[in-house]
């Protein structure tokens, strides 16, 4: 993958929303008229059920990104399948019937409480949230059971929240914590793991500069299914460790809780980097599904950002510290 810096990147170079779906459509158009072998499955794969339209309240605010940071040669998901294919189980287990049940969260008023061994605990307002949002930038989020996405997310660095609460010396994890509104989130009793969700980043983790607090995607405000109204991105990990709709971040001085560690010990460990060498208990974690295209492909490790993140784990037994 080539990431760009900035200087080198154009916005013009960032291809509008409509030409990627144009494009995209005219692939699929041609792949189905050029094969006779368009098995039902293949048909249903490539056509899938019509997305559920996204509110437009929700999101017809842009997002101002007034720089744009890293940008992949990658094309990008579409928008209809990034906000269609989603796990967020407070609302349903089921990918696709996210969207629909998350419709009515209600993301406004909101804050995130910022404490722990900090000097300056302090609340953030969403709004204030949204001003420090500047960057646009794009990753790839692989999720758990091997599918992938290339999603232009807008945000901001993690960094630039945790520096302004001033972090004392002897911090040394992040823990997130997602709001949990049982009267909301109806799929809480049935889901099969804990609420609330939390997950957890080593501080070095954290202020690394592709570690964002994403308030947005395509330049719109982030959809309810994708983590409204903040949610954490981390690329080069599992999507697991990506927490939605965040409403507490707090540093402390040993490894906080992780949902599906808590959850499944034995498969989900606390760094949950991207690695095709280590297999999950239960699948091969080697190749993945990118969404919107055919076969599966190699994983790369640490999801491709290995120049950029490798030097976190050296000396590490990735094997152990799964
Ligand atoms: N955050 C919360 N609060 N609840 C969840 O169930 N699912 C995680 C992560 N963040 C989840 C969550 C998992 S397993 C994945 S793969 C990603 O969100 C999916 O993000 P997406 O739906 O935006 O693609």
């Amino acid at each position: 993958m080539v990431i760009k810096k900035p200087n080198e990147i154009k916005s013009s170079e960032i291809t509008p929303e409509n030409v990627y779906l144009n494009r995209r459509n005219f692939i699929r158009a041609g792949v189905l008229a050029g094969t006779t072998l368009a098995t039902a499955g293949v048909y249903k794969f490539l056509n899938p059920p019509p997305p559920k339209e996204v509110k437009t309240a929700e999101i017809n605010d842009i997002v101002k990104a007034n720089q744009t940071d890293i940008i992949s040669n990658e094309e990008l998901t579409l928008f209809a399948d990034i906000t269609n294919y989603n796990n967020f189980y407070e609302f349903s287990t089921s990918k696709t019937a996210v969207a629909r049940a998350a419709e009515d969260f209600v993301t406004r008023p909101w804050t995130v409480e910022v404490g722990g061994l900090v000097q300056k605990p302090q609340t953030f307002g969403i709004e204030d949230l949204l001003k420090f949002t500047q960057e646009e930038r794009i990753y790839r989020l692989r999720c758990v059971e091997g599918w992938s996405m290339v999603i232009p997310w807008v945000g901001f660095p993690l960094k630039t929240l945790l520096n302004k609460v001033e972090p004392l010396g002897k911090a040394k994890f992040v823990a997130f914590q997602t709001l949990y509104d049982p009267k909301q989130m109806q799929s809480g009793l049935f889901a099969g793991i804990q609420f609330p969700y939390v997950e957890g980043l080593r501080f070095d983790e954290a202020l690394h500069r592709l570690t964002i607090l994403a308030t947005g995607l395509y330049g719109k405000q982030l959809p309810n299914q994708n983590g409204a109204p903040i949610r954490l991105v981390v690329p080069w990990k599992y999507g697991f460790k990506s927490i939605k709709s965040i409403v507490k971040i707090i540093l402390t001085d040993t490894p906080p809780p992780t949902t599906w560690n808590i959850a499944a010990p034995g498969e989900y460990g606390f760094y949950s980097n991207v690695n095709p060498n280590v297999d999950h208990p239960r699948w091969s974690q080697a190749t993945e599904r990118r969404i919107g295209e055919f076969g599966r492909r190699k994983t790369l490790m640490f999801n491709g950002y290995a120049d950029e993140v490798a030097k976190l784990y050296e000396g590490m037994d990735l094997k152990k510290n799964f």
